[in-house]
């Protein structure tokens, strides 16, 4: 007779995963906090998705079409793409999570690179199968890294473009390149939560890309440039094939009705989009500057947050300029589960959390 366990076990590989630890919130005993740890903007959700929003509370009695047509209507209207061939999920997260449970099993391979999104590895092992991690240079995903360190078993292949949290990007020639070397039965997972903030010209997101193979998705968020992290909004441009594969196991109201409307009314207010995007390009400029003229080092990011990295003299790491800029209310994100141990990321913030930084960083530099 077989032994029982004395309580449920976890399939094998569970327990071995870190669960994610999201941004901080709070800072102990400061009456005034400003939270720059999570890549939310500033700036809010659009008034026209705040108003839908405060609509859909007339019928939560009611089940959400399960389809999310509205939704993906106004997301293929703006982009235009198809709506057969997007997907909505609860948080571009859910959708991370889908790839992985319907694509990998025991014995498979998902290649993610060195500081990529954490996301990745969790959902890899979680479908039981394992993450492999490839070297980036210079903060930047390397392709070359990555068509080296795939094998028979690899399943999918993880890219966040630009990078999080080093706010990087790979041009649009090299993400082609990698996808020509990647055997057909590969997934090329293209996650682009920061596309909308992106200035430059060799950039893509990867429509293109989706709509002529059929082993490439892409992956969005309403969570950063739209304003509606708390309602969980992403969605996936994909192939038939793939989209029909996890049509299958997905929730069937995995999207909630207030999101379906909010977001469907902040994608078509594109105006709002616009001032974001002028906010942060005048911010980062101005936080890059600061950052630098006391000493800092910067990653150039094309993002709405940066990287910014300590010297490790005079014991200035980056741990003591994460406790000194909470005890005055600014939370930054440590990046050590990332393996970047003596940096922080910070998000491009509201003028005066942006002003607040730079003097406490100033301070904290010892050049006030
Ligand atoms: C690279 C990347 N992908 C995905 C996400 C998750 O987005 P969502 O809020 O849509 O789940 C984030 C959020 O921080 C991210 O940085």
């Amino acid at each position: 007779m077989s032994i029982v366990a004395n309580e449920p076990v976890p399939r094998p590989g569970i327990l071995d995963i870190a669960a994610y630890v999201p941004g901080k919130e709070h800072a102990p005993g400061v009456a005034r906090v400003f939270k720059l740890s999570s890549n939310e903007t500033p700036l809010g959700a659009s008034p026209k998705a705040i108003e839908a929003f405060r609509q859909s509370a007339g019928h939560l009695e009611l089940y959400p079409d399960g389809q999310a047509l509205a939704l993906r209507e106004a997301i293929a209207g703006v982009h235009g793409l198809n709506a057969a061939n997007i997907m909505c999920g609860n948080g571009s997260d859910e959708l991370l999570g889908l790839i992985c449970h319907v694509y990998l099993g025991a014995g498979d391979e998902a290649i993610i690179t060195q500081h990529g999104f954490l996301v990745y590895k969790i959902q890899i092992m979680g479908a039981g199968a394992k993450a492999i991690e490839v070297p980036e240079k210079d903060y930047t995903v390397d392709v070359d890294a990555i068509l080296a360190a795939v094998t028979e078993k690899t399943k999918l292949v993880f890219i966040a473009n630009p990078g999080n949290p080093t706010g990087t990007y790979v041009p649009v020639a090299d993400i082609r390149r990698l996808h020509a070397g990647l055997p057909k039965n590969v997934i090329l997972v293209l996650d682009a939560a920061y596309a909308e903030y992106v200035r430059k010209s060799d950039y893509e997101a990867g429509i293109e890309l989706v709509s002529s193979n059929k082993n490439v998705v892409m992956c969005r968020t309403f969570s950063k440039v739209y304003g509606l992290a708390a309602l969980r909004i992403g969605w996936m441009y994909g192939p038939a094939n793939i989209l029909d594969a996890l049509n299958r196991i997905r929730g069937p109201f995995n999207m909630n009705a207030p999101a379906i409307a909010a977001g469907s009314a902040a994608i078509r207010d594109q105006e709002f989009v616009g001032e974001a995007i002028e906010h942060n390009v005048l911010w980062m400029d101005k936080l890059v500057h600061a950052f630098e003229a006391i000493g800092l080092k910067v990653t150039p990011s094309v993002t709405n947050f940066v990287l910014i990295h300590f010297p490790e003299i005079d014991g200035k790491r980056a741990s003591d300029a994460d406790a000194f800029l909470t005890s005055r209310g600014y939370i930054l994100r440590a990046v050590k589960g990332y393996g970047l141990p003596n940096a922080l990321r910070m998000t491009v913030g509201s003028e005066e959390a942006n002003r607040g930084v730079i003097e406490t960083l100033g301070e904290f530099m010892g050049r006030n």
